[in-house]
């Protein structure tokens, strides 16, 4: 079975091109083009803007999969019996079926990529499955703790995978620029929302940090750099809502509170400038910014982690997984792993590919299959309608 997958919910116009055959996966391409550098300026991601550069990049990025695909086609026993000819586009005929991201997310970007997956599969006659974004970056683990042993760590097109085989349930903190949540998984496509934000998602509470100090959009990546220069325990932020009794989240007091000590270290600056030489306040600057930086993170993963190993003993889940772009925190990865191994040493931690954190549609697929698989939400081209507050569903 082929599936092309496509994902515009924020500010990545993806598509890629899945083989999946009895547990094995091929990625026969997996396209990402990336607007961050055009949001960045703005200092988070414009809807507008969005919308407007998912329109201009989406034939392009679609191209660019079909072609690649189809290059690593010719190499497949499987599919060489297909006519083959000079036009490229024949390759659309291999495809079983179309997946796209139909929400949560924004809705002028989402509706790129719903659109364009409806026109596919109205003119191709393919039936088209819509799929959640957050069961995406949860699917995304599926593929990847099969390439723990293998040498490859890319997953630009050409490769093989197997599919995870994973004993439920499973507990997934979900952790991106727009959601934190703690699901629970009793079995396959079950999603059950025990905890999430109140207010800002975790993502987001790093790219306003970032802002705050500075930094350039997504701040994540960047906010996770300087914390390694600083001292974790400099300042001592709260950790908020980390005996609340219920599992839920919030990160936007902890975000003012860095703001506050902002402007405080910002007017104390002003009056050292005349007394020291101004290279020596740039370096203290500096420090200070580290510092913050990793104070900040420390106090943020100080909560998920207490969260995540409260719900996983209450539920007594098997594994324990990570999706969403700030699960490329190898910090939060690394102190995660550490707690489980101490707390609760009969739970496995799945280790997610780094460049499957982030939103692709490789995950899309991944999902789309499973959904696929189990006959759930499989429809024609009118069955499927973005919605940007779409939740998770207990199929
Ligand atoms: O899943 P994602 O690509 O998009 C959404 O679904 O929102 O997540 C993007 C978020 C951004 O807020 C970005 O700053 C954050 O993930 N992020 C990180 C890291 N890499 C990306 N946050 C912390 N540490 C990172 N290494
Ligand atoms: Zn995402």
């Amino acid at each position: 079975m082929i599936i092309l997958s496509i994902e515009t919910s924020c500010d990545e116009t993806a598509v890629a091109i899945v083989k999946f055959n009895r547990g094995k996966v091929e990625v026969l391409s997996n396209i990402i083009s990336s607007q961050a550098n055009m949001h960045s300026k703005f200092g988070g991601v414009v809807p507008s803007l969005a919308s407007r550069m998912h329109l201009k990049n989406m034939a392009p990025v679609l191209k660019r999969a079909l072609r690649q695909a189809e290059k690593n086609c010719r190499r497949d026993a499987d599919l060489s019996h297909l006519p083959r000819t000079r036009d490229k586009s024949r390759f659309y005929e291999r495809i079983d079926y179309i997946a796209v991201t139909n929400g949560p997310g924004l809705i002028p970007a989402l509706m790129i990529g719903v659109q364009t997956a409806k026109t596919l599969s109205y003119t191709l006659k393919k039936p088209l499955v819509g799929v959640h974004h957050i069961e995406g970056h949860i699917y995304a683990n599926w593929l990847r703790s099969i390439y723990l042993n293998s040498k490859s760590n890319s997953l630009a097109g050409g490769q093989n995978y197997k599919l995870w085989k994973p004993k439920f349930p499973i507990l997934c903190l979900t952790v991106s620029g727009g959601h934190t949540q703690i699901v629970l998984m009793k079995k396959d496509l079950n999603y059950r929302i025990i905890g999430e934000t109140v207010d800002d998602a975790v993502g987001e509470a790093f790219d306003k940090v970032a802002k705050i100090l500075g930094l350039d959009y997504p701040g994540g990546p960047l906010i996770e750099k300087m914390a390694k220069k600083g001292n974790k325990d400099k300042f001592k932020f709260t950790r908020p809502m980390i005996n609340s009794k219920d599992h839920n989240f919030s990160f936007s007091g902890l975000k003012t509170a860095v703001l506050y000590n902002w402007k405080l270290e910002n007017k104390k600056e002003k009056c050292r400038i005349g007394e020291k030489i101004l290279k020596q306040v740039q370096n203290d600057r500096l420090q200070y910014k580290a510092d913050i930086a990793a104070s900040f993170q420390q106090a943020v993963i100080d909560v998920l982690i207490s969260k995540t190993i409260k719900v996983a003993k209450q539920y007594k889940v098997k594994n324990v997984i990570l999706g969403g772009g700030v699960s490329a925190n190898k910090e939060l990865q690394k102190q995660l792993r550490k707690t489980i191994n101490k707390k609760i040493p009969n739970t496995e931690y799945q280790i997610l590919n780094t460049k499957l954190s982030t939103d692709n549609a490789l995950m899309i697929a991944i999902a789309g299959y499973y959904r696929i698989k189990n006959n759930k939400g499989i429809g024609d081209w009118k069955s499927v309608k973005a919605d940007a507050n779409l939740r998770l569903k207990l199929f």
